[in-house]
């Protein structure tokens, strides 16, 4: 039988709208095409007539939404024959960096924050082979650290300061309009360095321009390569809402956070590179910049998990957390849909998951009797 994939990543899906050569060495590990969820049971708690719908980024190959980003920053990266990647990063990035390149046969080079970052990431980066380069400093720091190396060494620079990289990750807003057959309302994300917030405006953009006309401004990236002309599906754009860790909030502090800290690794980030362009994105969509305290970000990965079954990781659920606060609030007003990006998988952060669990897994005699008893004195 001939290998027939089914789907095979966002660039085969996508080609039309991104900036690859027809003869491209395609590297894709059939990232993109995640599930768009509607929430059943957490509208129902918070008693608000409102569609809230999740897009579970976790479930891309690497367990988190860089992936879309990274098969065309590594495309890119292979096509102008670099032979070596190297980004800072939270965790995430480094994660499918090593992949994506393990993947194309090249090299990775990862920085991270020493002692900072999930241990399932970390796991990541080690098994797909990369070089692992533990800094005794933050993101930041490390961010500063790869620029730098970039200038001399031959080596490309993936993090989002790679224009490829927001051009990947735009895909995630095609998906969204096509599944819902518009665009939401508001559209809710995590924000850390801002690269993400800025992509999926980008893609909105793209996709409500009924002309096929490109939004220069707020895009700049796909030089006049955004297609979807014609105007079939044409429109609304959601209102973009940014939500930072209270303890790494630059958009809400108006200027860079030198110490940044917070339980949600991926967003521990104090100066972030998508800087100008967050909030050009806040500007022309509508939307806002909140924070949420480590304690509302857990209780909205608990919520989502015990109420939905699904496990984000903590980053990703300042999203839910923050969309929740403000429907309550009447910020968000009843009747909306909303999208919140669920950024990263709940299995890149064991520790944290196993911490915040209320009920310890019991321990009982490996009899009959005993596991009986212990089903009886927890039946709901
Ligand atoms: N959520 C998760 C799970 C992340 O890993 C990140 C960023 C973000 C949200 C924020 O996205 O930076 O585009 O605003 N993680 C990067 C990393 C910094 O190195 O993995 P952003």
């Amino acid at each position: 039988m001939p290998f027939r994939p089914r789907y095979t990543g966002i660039i085969e899906r996508y080609r039309d709208r991104l900036p690859v050569h027809d003869d491209a060495r395609i590297i894709s590990l059939g990232e993109g095409n995640t599930p768009l969820i509607r929430l059943n049971n957490v509208p129902r708690v918070l008693g608000k007539e409102v569609d809230i719908y999740v897009k579970f980024e976790g479930l891309n190959p690497t367990g988190s939404f860089k992936d879309r980003g990274m098969t065309m920053a590594v495309t890119r990266a292979v096509e102008e024959g670099s032979r070596a990647i190297i980004c800072a990063s939270t965790g995430n990035t480094s994660a499918s960096a090593a992949a994506y390149a393990a993947r194309a046969g090249i090299t990775a080079f990862v920085l991270i924050p020493d002692g900072k970052i999930a241990q399932g990431k970390l796991a990541q980066a080690m098994m797909h082979g990369s070089t692992v380069i533990q800094i005794k400093g933050n993101f930041d720091a490390g961010m500063r650290l790869v620029k730098q190396v970039a200038e001399t060494s031959p080596v490309t620079v993936v993090n989002s300061v790679n224009p490829y990289r927001l051009q990947g990750q735009k895909t995630a807003a095609f998906e969204i309009v096509e599944e819902l057959g518009r665009a939401p309302d508001y559209h809710c994300l995590p924000v850390g360095n801002a690269g993400n917030i800025t992509a999926h405006w980008i893609g909105y953009c793209e996709y409500s321009s009924a002309s096929g006309d490109h939004v220069t401004e707020s895009c700049g990236f796909c030089k006049g390569r955004c297609m979807y002309a014609g105007g079939a599906i044409v429109g609304n754009r959601p209102r973009m809402v940014g939500y930072q860790a209270s303890g790494s909030a630059p958009f809400m502090r108006g200027a860079m956070v030198d110490d940044p800290d917070t339980v949600a690794t991926a967003i521990r980030i104090g100066h972030p590179q998508s800087w100008e362009y967050a909030w050009k994105v806040k500007e022309e969509s509508g939307g806002w910049f909140d924070e949420c305290s480590d304690e509302e970000i857990l209780a909205a990965q608990k919520l989502l998990a015990e109420r939905e079954g699904v496990f984000c990781e903590p980053a990703s659920a300042t999203s839910l957390a923050g969309a929740l606060r403000d429907v309550k609030a009447g910020k968000i007003p009843e009747g909306s849909s909303i999208v919140c990006t669920l950024t990263g998988h709940g299995l890149k952060d064991p520790d944290i998951a196993i911490q915040q669990s209320l009920r310890a897994p019991l321990t009982v005699e490996a009899d009959l009797d005993s596991v009986k008893r212990a089903i009886l004195d927890n039946m709901a």
